[in-house]
C-alpha cells in the first residue's frame, strides 16, 4: 500500500493580503522642481478614456479618525498633464506645506500607490471651441498642467496654424517644468510623425515672471494691455474671427483675462455650446 501524504490545511486558508486602496494606481516617476512644485507619473487604468485638458480626482488615504480608527480617501481635483494617448498619466503639482493632501503627496516615491477616480471632466477641451486659426493657452503657476497635456495632443496642431502659450509665475524656477516640456516637443516622435517635422515652429512660448528677474518681467495681462506681448510675439491682438483661447490660473487672473477677452469680442464656450474661449480654475481660493 502506498503511503498517502497528508493533505495540508494551509492551501485552503485564505491569504491575508494588505488591503488595497480603492482605485489604486502605482507611482512610476517623481521629479521635484522647486520647494513648491513637483511632477509625477503613475500607471493608467485600462478603462480610463479622457480628452486632453480634462481633470480627475486623485489622492491618498487620510489619517485614521481618532475615534473610529477608520481612514477615508483624501481627494483633490488634478488636471491630467499627459496627453490622451499616453500609456501612463502625468500630474504637475503644488506643495502646500500645511495642505491636507499635498503636505503628504509631495513625499510620494516610485512604487507607492495613490487613489485615482477614473471620471475625467473639464472645460479646457478642443470640443468646447469653435474652429479658429490661432490657439492661445494662458496659464499662471500650476495652471500650466492642462496645457502640458494639450501641447502633446496632435489635434492641437491639426486644428490650428499657430499655438501661443503664455505662462506667468512669481519666480524663474517655477517656469522649468513648462520650459523643459516645450523644449522636449522638438524630439516628440509621435508629433513629428503625425504632424510633420518642424511642427513645433507653430508654437510661440511666452514665459514671464513677476517677482524675480527673468528675460521677460510682468503679468501677461499688463503686457497685453500695453501691447508689449503682441509686439514681442509678432501677432496681432486677439479677435473672434481668428483667435481661440483657454485660460487656467488663479481666480483673479481668470476673471481679469476673461474680461479682456470679452472686450476683444470673444465669447465663452462650453462642452455643450462651443465658442471662442474657455476657462478653468487652477485651484480653489
Ligand atoms: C479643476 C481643478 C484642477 C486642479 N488641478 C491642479 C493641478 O493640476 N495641480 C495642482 O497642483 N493643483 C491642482 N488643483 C488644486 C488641487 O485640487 C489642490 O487644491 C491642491 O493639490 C492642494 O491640495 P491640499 O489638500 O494640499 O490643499 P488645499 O486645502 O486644497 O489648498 C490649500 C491652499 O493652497 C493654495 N493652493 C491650492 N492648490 C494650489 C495650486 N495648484 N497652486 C497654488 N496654490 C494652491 C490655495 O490658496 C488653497 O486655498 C486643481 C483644482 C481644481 C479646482
Ligand atoms: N510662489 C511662491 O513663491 C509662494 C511662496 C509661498 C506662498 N505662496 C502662496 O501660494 C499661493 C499661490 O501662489 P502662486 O505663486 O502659486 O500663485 P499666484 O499667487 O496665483 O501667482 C502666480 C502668478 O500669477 C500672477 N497673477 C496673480 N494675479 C494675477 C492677475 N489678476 N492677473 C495676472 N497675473 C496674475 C502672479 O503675479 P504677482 O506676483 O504680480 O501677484 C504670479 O506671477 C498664494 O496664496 C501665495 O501666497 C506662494
Amino acid at each position: 500500500m502506498t503511503e498517502q501524504s497528508p493533505v495540508t490545511e494551509q492551501a485552503a486558508q485564505p491569504v491575508k493580503a494588505k488591503p488595497a486602496l480603492p482605485d489604486a494606481q502605482t507611482v512610476t516617476e517623481v521629479k521635484h522642481y522647486t520647494d513648491r512644485l513637483f511632477s509625477f507619473r503613475c500607471t493608467r487604468p485600462a478603462s480610463l478614456r479622457f480628452r486632453s485638458g480634462e481633470f480627475v480626482m486623485i489622492g491618498l488615504m487620510g489619517d485614521p479618525d481618532p475615534k473610529t480608527g477608520k481612514q477615508k480617501p483624501l481627494l483633490r481635483a488634478y488636471s491630467i498633464a499627459s496627453p490622451s494617448w499616453d500609456e501612463e498619466l502625468e500630474f504637475y503639482s503644488i506643495k502646500v506645506q500645511d495642505g491636507p493632501l499635498t503636505s503628504k503627496l509631495q513625499h510620494i516615491q516610485p512604487g507607492d500607490e495613490l487613489i485615482l477616480r477614473p471620471k475625467p471632466v473639464g472645460t479646457l477641451v478642443h470640443d468646447a471651441l469653435l474652429p479658429g486659426k490661432r490657439l492661445w493657452f494662458f496659464a499662471t503657476g500650476t495652471g500650466f498642467a492642462p496645457f502640458a497635456s494639450l501641447l502633446r495632443e496632435p489635434q492641437t496642431y491639426e486644428d490650428y496654424d499657430e499655438v501661443v502659450i503664455t505662462h506667468t509665475c512669481r519666480e524663474a524656477g517655477e517656469l522649468t517644468y513648462g520650459r523643459d516640456l516645450i523644449e522636449g516637443l522638438k524630439d516628440d516622435e509621435l508629433l513629428n510623425e503625425v504632424i510633420g517635422e518642424g511642427f513645433w515652429k507653430k508654437i510661440k512660448y511666452y514665459p514671464t515672471t513677476t517677482r524675480e528677474e527673468s528675460a521677460k518681467m510682468g503679468r501677461i495681462t499688463d503686457l497685453m494691455r500695453t501691447g508689449e506681448a503682441f509686439s514681442d510675439l509678432g501677432v496681432p491682438e486677439l479677435n473672434p474671427t481668428t483667435d481661440r483661447a483657454m485660460i487656467c490660473g488663479n481666480l483673479a487672473f481668470n476673471l481679469e483675462l476673461k474680461e479682456m477677452l470679452e472686450a476683444y469680442g470673444l465669447e465663452e464656450g462650453a462642452n455643450s455650446k462651443p465658442a471662442h474661449y474657455v476657462v478653468e480654475k487652477a485651484f480653489l481660493d
